[in-house]
């Protein structure tokens, strides 16, 4: 029977590569397990898996919320408040203990911790140590710092006497893009209902990006980041390929979209460079003239983040998000695809019941249920229409279940003749993820 190994979401992770710190961070993993018949193609219906009234108002870009990291610092308080917050904040997480953990595989008190630090991080912007002395830029780690010092110089001096400066925790004050209560009502919904750290704060540490999630969109996970390393390994195999468009099946936050159109962008500018040396546009190339990728998703709310996510983070104009199922809104690009990378829906449904509580009860159904059986429903979708939408040459690479599901996948390629060069790929936890393959000329 195979169990889902739980994702407990890390902090991003480094630019070019996956970091220790993203690979030391638990993520949604599935253990590979006894191999069941093929399901047939079923189109999921978009069904978040809670009832969440916020869904309904995110239609467009527009909707999506700012991540606390780029909301203005316009709220004042004392530091005194934000330090009991933490206090009391840290002592709930201390009677949680490893309770999560030992239920479903979800957060430990350690990175119920960290996830505290990292909120001040967003959270703080400034600080003065005097009402009307200047405000100093800081995160909370440099603020915390400045504190232990400050309150260091005050136990030397003799502090608490008369005339003594007063405690940091009583003078001092600080800027942030989120007053004391909302915090207070954020880490009530972690702690009580278990909503994943990202969605409170609506931001994903995903590479070099901050990209925007909230309910009804998948928090991209650390090991996805390897597949734009792998994008980029194509890319220096068969550099031609960065001049035709490339697609993002089920892009969700649009995550894959933004660190494939940053890379595409980065190799045509070297490629054009040399061309204005001498040598010619190849046929067929699509230059500015429409985007480098194009990010498809069923979801609604999911193509809203994408495109919010992508007018943020990626070079402008670079991506185009489009709705529709799988293959269906890229008829137009049949032949000429230059790449696809796709993280489809995998897990088997007779999975899903054993996710770990942030990710079953608050992540979206239709972006992890991979059908009956083996949970290859999209997968099949996948791979059988890539043949025909790629350029001869043209890449894929799928992100997979692993283990077992990674090599049905690897074998539906290799099975259908159209393709070369088809391998899994390990993912940064060492797990065979990721097929890859190259379609082989007409
Ligand atoms: C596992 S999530 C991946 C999201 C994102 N690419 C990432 O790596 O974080 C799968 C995505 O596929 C989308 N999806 C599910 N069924 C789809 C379909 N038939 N056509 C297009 N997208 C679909 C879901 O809405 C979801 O956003």
């Amino acid at each position: 029977m195979m169990r889902m190994r739980l994702p407990c979401l890390g902090r991003g992770s480094s630019v070019g590569g996956v970091s220790a710190a993203a690979a030391a961070a638990a993520v949604l993993r599935l253990r590979p397990g006894p191999s069941h018949t093929l399901a047939a193609w079923r189109l999921h219906s978009w069904v978040p898996a809670a009832a969440d009234s916020r869904l309904a108002e995110i239609t467009s870009a527009e909707d999506v919320p700012v991540p606390l990291c780029r909301r203005p610092p316009v709220h004042e308080e004392a530091l005194a408040a934000l330090m009991d917050w933490r206090a009391a904040v840290l002592q709930r997480i201390e009677a949680v203990g490893d309770a999560f953990e030992s239920a479903d595989g979800g957060p430990g008190r350690a990175l119920l911790q960290r996830e505290v630090t990292w909120a001040l991080d967003d959270a703080v912007s400034a600080y003065r140590d005097a009402r009307d002395g200047p405000w100093r830029p800081c995160n909370w780690q440099q603020l915390e710092a400045e504190v232990r010092t400050a309150q260091a110089r005050r136990r030397q001096s003799g502090g608490g006497t008369a005339g003594a400066a007063p405690a940091p925790e009583d003078g001092w004050q600080v800027q942030l893009r989120a007053p004391v209560a909302e915090l207070r009502a954020l880490w009530q919904r972690r702690l009580e209902e278990r909503v994943p750290f990202q969605y409170l704060l609506h931001a994903a540490h995903w590479r070099e990006f901050v990209l925007s999630v909230g309910p009804g969109v998948l928090v991209p996970r650390p090991e996805t980041e390897g597949m734009i390393e792998m994008a980029a390994a194509a890319l220096d195999a068969a550099p031609a390929l960065a001049d035709a468009p490339w697609a993002d099946l089920g892009t969700g936050s649009g995550a894959l979209a933004v660190g494939l159109a940053t890379l595409l962008a980065r190799r045509r500018r070297g490629r054009w460079t040399q061309r204005q040396a001498g040598a010619a546009a190849p046929a067929g190339s699509s230059e500015q003239t429409e985007p480098a990728v194009w990010a498809v998703d069923l979801s609604p709310v999911a193509a809203a983040y994408a495109a919010a996510n992508a007018a943020a983070c990626a070079p402008p104009g670079a991506v185009r998000v489009v709705r529709g199922s799988w293959w269906a809104p890229l008829a137009h690009l049949r032949g000429r695809l230059g790449g696809v990378l796709t993280n489809p829906p995998y897990i088997p449904r007779a999975e899903m019941g054993a996710l770990q509580q942030e990710v079953g009860a608050h992540e979206p159904h239709g972006a992890l249920d991979g059908g009956p059986g083996p949970g290859l429903d999209s997968l099949e979708v996948i791979c059988d229409g890539a043949g025909d939408m790629l350029v001869d040459g043209g890449y894929i690479a799928i992100e997979t279940a692993g283990g077992e599901q990674a090599h049905r996948v690897r074998q539906l390629l290799d099975a259908s003749g159209v393709f070369e060069r088809a391998a899994v790929v390990d993912d940064c936890f060492g797990v065979g993820r990721f097929v890859e393959a190259f379609r082989r000329p007409r």
